[in-house]
């Protein structure tokens, strides 16, 4: 039976979604507004409601968790397009999906990882001795060892409060991480691999950051009382792509802003164009309705303050920061496929690749393998490529990529998710803002200092684990600790 009536459960669920959207007004006045409903701006927004506070938090999309992010499939299921991998002394995230009631479960890193390479396809081993040591000339194995261990040394030296006041600073930030390569790991298999590898990790040419941003970002990867290293930011087992979260990483955001900080202080649609110092504190305008707040959280990474106004003016340092760190261009190349069928070949999907548009692939298949899902990065200059194109004329390219890698039956999607986080308004690219040279060395110290009533939070400002989800939970619970004391 056909019917022009839309049935009963499609009006429940337009009501419920009508009602999402409409439920939480803009208060007039509150303690604190929280400006970002991401992973920082939900922390703050927790700890502070815990502390007694007065919160509302502004958030500019229709939904919460910024670049944490389910996006729904045609099979029912969710695909994660923004991050996804969670590892050893991420303490804050683990102990967050633990606090919300989820699982976590190992990411699929059985047999072969393929490295293509001069149009030739190599599966091998990797060797977790030689921290995945690949099949190239001898001479780049020697440069990659020691380069991994020259790299290593200098982060461990940086203090990760501070690692513009190390005594060398100021030389490593003139220096990007390419004039490091033609330094000390010139051969052309070495440049591939560790190429590969800071692509991997910020999705930037390694022209364009500055050495000493590499450095801090390694010597993050840790915590209190772990020294970071560049093995465990690149590593599955025992480093940061470890473990996943059992339907997927998006359930963290939405549950916090659900059960935690609650949905009737979270404003959604409600991007905030103006903050402006009045005489009860500071008046924070967004499309959703004015609030005045006597102390405001910014929780997003340094470029997007970009498009808010501040009156009074940011501080020169402050605004340099914003101007000069870059959000470096990021997507991925997700394929749906009936089962994941490259692991009866042996092969883990993981891949490293000198040529196509996705040169990094991981598994990205749900953890009971219910159908398969390969997830290929889109790095850099491959990512700029793909921005010219139409999202049909992207999976045109992509396809064949993982076809090269994979065999013919990667041709046989179901579905093919195209994220490019460098074209929305709200993100502007990801994972994290870079710095290119002499930034950190001139405008580090702004990251986390307050200015007037307005707080800083956002992955960039953790001394652990920046430019993750634990960087994330981390500045949340620092800028809400500075409040307590101050309000
Ligand atoms: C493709 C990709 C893969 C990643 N993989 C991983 C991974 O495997 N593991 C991991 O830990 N991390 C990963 N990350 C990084 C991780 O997503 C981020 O570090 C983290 O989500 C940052 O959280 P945040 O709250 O600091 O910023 P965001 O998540 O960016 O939150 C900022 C919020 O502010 C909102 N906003 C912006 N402007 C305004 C405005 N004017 N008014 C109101 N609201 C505004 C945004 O909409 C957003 O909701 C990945 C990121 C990407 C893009
Ligand atoms: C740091 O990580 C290690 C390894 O996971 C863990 O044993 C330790 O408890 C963590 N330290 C802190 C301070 O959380
Ligand atoms: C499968 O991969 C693992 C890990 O790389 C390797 O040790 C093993 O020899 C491979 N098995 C076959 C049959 O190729
Ligand atoms: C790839 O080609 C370059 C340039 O000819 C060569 O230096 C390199 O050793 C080759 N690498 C592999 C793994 O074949
Ligand atoms: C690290 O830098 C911070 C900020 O400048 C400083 O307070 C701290 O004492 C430094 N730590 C060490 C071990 O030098
Ligand atoms: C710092 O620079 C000096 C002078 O160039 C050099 O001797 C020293 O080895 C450097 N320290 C590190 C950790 O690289
Ligand atoms: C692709 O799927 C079709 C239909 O299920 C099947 O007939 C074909 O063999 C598959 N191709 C490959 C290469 O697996």
């Amino acid at each position: 039976m056909r019917s022009s009536t839309p049935s009963i459960p499609l009006l429940i669920s337009l009501l419920q979604a009508a009602s999402l959207v409409a439920s939480t007004a803009v208060p007039e006045s509150v303690d604190v507004a929280v400006v970002g409903a991401g992973l920082a701006g939900l922390t703050a927004a927790r700890d502070l409601i815990r502390g007694g506070k007065s919160v509302i938090v502004l958030e500019a999309r229709d939904r919460v968790g910024g670049k944490v992010y389910n996006k729904p499939l045609a099979n029912g299921a969710v695909t994660e397009v923004g991050a996804e991998f969670v590892g050893p002394t991420q303490d804050k995230v683990l102990g967050m999906i633990s606090d919300l009631g989820l699982e976590i479960f190992d990411t699929y890193a059985e047999g072969q990882t393929i490295m293509y390479r001069n149009n030739t396809r190599v599966p091998f081993t990797p060797d977790p001795q030689l921290g995945g040591a690949p099949p190239v000339d001898q001479s780049s194995v020697l440069q990659i060892g020691a380069a991994r261990q020259q790299l290593d040394a200098w982060a461990a030296e940086l203090n990760v409060t501070a690692p513009w006041s190390h005594p060398n600073a100021s030389k490593w930030d003139a220096k990007t991480f390419d004039d490091y390569l033609t330094e000390y790991a010139d051969d052309a298999d070495a440049r591939f691999v560790l190429t590969t590898a800071v692509k991997a990790l910020l999705s930037v040419e390694p022209k364009e950051v500055s050495l000493l941003y590499v450095l801090a970002y390694i010597a993050a990867a840790g915590n209190e009382t772990t020294t970071g290293s560049l093995e465990r930011l690149v590593a599955a087992k025992g480093g940061a792509q470890e473990s996943r979260v059992v339907g997927g990483t998006g359930l963290i955001p939405t549950r916090l802003a659900e059960k935690v900080v609650g949905s009737q202080r979270v404003v959604l649609n409600a991007p905030v164009t103006k903050i402006s110092k009045c005489s009860k504190g500071y008046k924070v305008v967004s499309r959703a309705g004015t609030v005045v707040a006597k102390k405001v959280v910014v929780a997003m990474a340094p470029p997007l303050l970009k498009q808010i106004t501040f009156e009074p003016a940011l501080p020169t340092n402050r605004h340099r920061l914003n101007e000069d760190t870059k959000m470096p261009p990021l997507g991925k190349g997700i394929a749906i496929y009936k089962t994941p069928f490259w692991r009866k070949d042996n092969l883990s999907a993981a891949v490293q690749s000198d040529s196509g548009s996705s040169r990094v692939v991981w598994d990205s298949s749900p953890d009971d393998a219910s159908f398969g899902a390969l997830l290929g990065f889109l790095l850099g200059d491959e990512m700029r490529a793909i921005d010219k194109l139409s999202p049909a004329e992207a999976q045109a390219k992509i396809i064949p990529d993982y076809v090269k890698y994979f065999g013919p039956q990667a041709q046989n999607v179901t579905e093919f998710v195209l994220q490019r986080w460098d074209l929305e308004e709200w993100s502007r690219g990801g994972p994290v803002a870079i710095a290119p040279p002499n930034v950190l060395t001139k405008y580090g110290k702004a990251l986390r200092q307050s200015f007037g009533g307005i707080h800083f939070a956002g992955t960039e400002t953790s001394e652990y684990w920046t430019g993750y989800m634990d960087g994330a939970i981390r500045s949340g619970e620092r800028v809400a600790k500075e409040i307590q004391s101050s309000l």
